[in-house]
C-alpha cells in the first residue's frame, strides 16, 4: 500500500491545499494530512478546528475517500515511520517557497535516507494563496470567497474576523 503524508500547519486549509490533496489522492492508495501540533507556531485555530475544517473540506469533494486527517508533533520522520510511509507530499507555489522546502526535504532525507519528498506544483489559480494571506485579507474586510473551500467559507471567515478584532 502506497501511503503519502501531506504535512503542514493548515491554519486554516485553503483551496490551494485542497487542490494538492485532490491531486495526491489520485497518486497514492492513502494520503494522510498531518496537522502539526507545534504550539510555538501560535496558530489562530486549535488543532481540533483545523482538523475539522480539513475533514469538512475533504468530505465536500465527491469520491475523495482515501484521505485521513491526523495530528503530529515532534519529528516528521518519526511520524512517517509510525505510519509506514516513505513519501512526503508538499505543494510548491513560487521559487520563494523552494529554498525553505529544499532545506526541509534535505533535512528529512538526512534524518532518514529512505524518505522522499515529492513536490507538486500548485495550480496556477491558487499560486498566490497562503493561510496567512487568507487571514490578512479576511481580517481587513476583503473577499476570500475564492480562497477557502466553499463548505468552510462562512465559518472560517467569521471566526477570523472575530479573532482579529
Ligand atoms: O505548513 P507549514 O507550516 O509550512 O508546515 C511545516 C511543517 C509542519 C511541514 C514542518 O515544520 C515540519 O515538518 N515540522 C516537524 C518538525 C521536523 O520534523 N523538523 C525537521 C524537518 S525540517
Amino acid at each position: 500500500m502506497r501511503i503519502a503524508v501531506y504535512p503542514g500547519s493548515f491554519d486554516p486549509i485553503t483551496k490551494g491545499h485542497l487542490d494538492i490533496i485532490k491531486r495526491a489522492s489520485k497518486m497514492f492508495d492513502k494520503v494522510i494530512v498531518a496537522v502539526v501540533l507545534n504550539p510555538s507556531k501560535h496558530p489562530m485555530f486549535s488543532f481540533e478546528e483545523r482538523r475539522d475544517f480539513i475533514v469538512k473540506s475533504v468530505e465536500s469533494v465527491p469520491g475523495l475517500d482515501n484521505i485521513e486527517v491526523d495530528a503530529f508533533e515532534g519529528l516528521l520522520v518519526d511520524y512517517m515511520h509510525k505510519h509506514n510511509s516513505k513519501i512526503i507530499v508538499k505543494g510548491l507555489r513560487f521559487i520563494s517557497d523552494f529554498e525553505y522546502e529544499f532545506q526541509m526535504a534535505l533535512t528529512n532525507r538526512k534524518l532518514d535516507e529512505d524518505i522522499e519528498t515529492m513536490f507538486m506544483v500548485t495550480c496556477y489559480k491558487y499560486s498566490y494563496l497562503s493561510s496567512s494571506i487568507v487571514k490578512e485579507v479576511c481580517s481587513l474586510g476583503g473577499d476570500v470567497t475564492d480562497m477557502l473551500p466553499e463548505v468552510i467559507l462562512d465559518t472560517v471567515s467569521e471566526e477570523i474576523k472575530k479573532r482579529t478584532k
